[in-house]
């Protein structure tokens, strides 16, 4: 029989809490899970490494039209400096064009996947089964980053957490290619005062409603 793959969107500013919730989410279902931010971050990386500019599009296309999906790490993409080149280089309509059609290819994996990121309900996936926006308070996003920070044993100030997450919101809301934004019909997950397993069971709710309509 052939079932279409079932896709579930995440979308949400930095630090909202969604690359946890997609994780759990897909464990759950058995799904396929790709953290889209990834796809950027390793293209970032790779034009790091080789000592290449940030600013040439023609040339960050290349390197996101020979990304290979199989090989990101979670753990070598995380650094601070990444995530900013990261988020210089989503702003380039041809980078967007050759990651989001590679996102599209492993959002057709069956028999479900879990796609997180900026634009999964608005661009990538805009067909998806169920559409969710996490977000929360700039406040508790920073909080939430400077103790991940400390718990790795860094050394971070709050106040310098907190401009760095405001700035990246102005980058990732603020660009004219795909921003930041929930899609029409994505249902809003405020975590501000929301525990991570409250949040996994809210999105569970809706994820198994959208089940048993297909
Ligand atoms: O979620 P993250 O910090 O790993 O994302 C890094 C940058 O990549 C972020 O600043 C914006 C960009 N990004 C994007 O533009 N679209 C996505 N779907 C995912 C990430």
């Amino acid at each position: 029989h052939s079932r279409k793959s079932f896709t579930i969107a995440i979308d949400g500013p930095a630090a909202a809490g969604k690359g946890t919730l997609s994780r759990a989410i897909a464990a759950h279902y058995g799904f396929h899970h790709l953290d889209t931010g990834l796809t950027y971050r390793a293209t970032a990386k790779a034009l790091l490494d080789a000592g290449l500019p940030l600013d040439d599009e023609k040339l960050a296309e290349t390197i996101a039209l020979e990304l290979d999906l199989s090989g990101l790490d979670r753990d070598v993409l995380s650094a601070h400096e990444i995530g900013e080149a990261a988020s210089k280089i989503a702003v380039m309509p041809a980078v967007r064009r050759a990651l989001v059609e590679a996102q599209r290819r492993f959002a057709a994996k069956e028999p479900g996947t879990v796609l997180d990121g900026r634009d999964i309900g608005t661009v990538v996936c805009p067909d998806a089964a169920v559409k969710l926006y996490v977000s929360a308070s700039p406040e508790v996003r920073a909080r939430r980053r400077h103790d991940e920070i400390a718990a790795k044993g860094g050394s971070a100030d709050y106040d310098a957490v907190f401009e760095d997450v405001k700035r990246r919101d102005e980058r990732d809301m603020g660009r004219a290619d795909s921003p930041l934004k929930p899609a029409d019909d994505a249902h809003l997950l405020d975590t501000s005062e929301m525990s991570i397993e409250a949040a996994f069971q809210a999105a569970r709710s809706l994820i198994d409603a959208a089940l048993k309509t297909i």
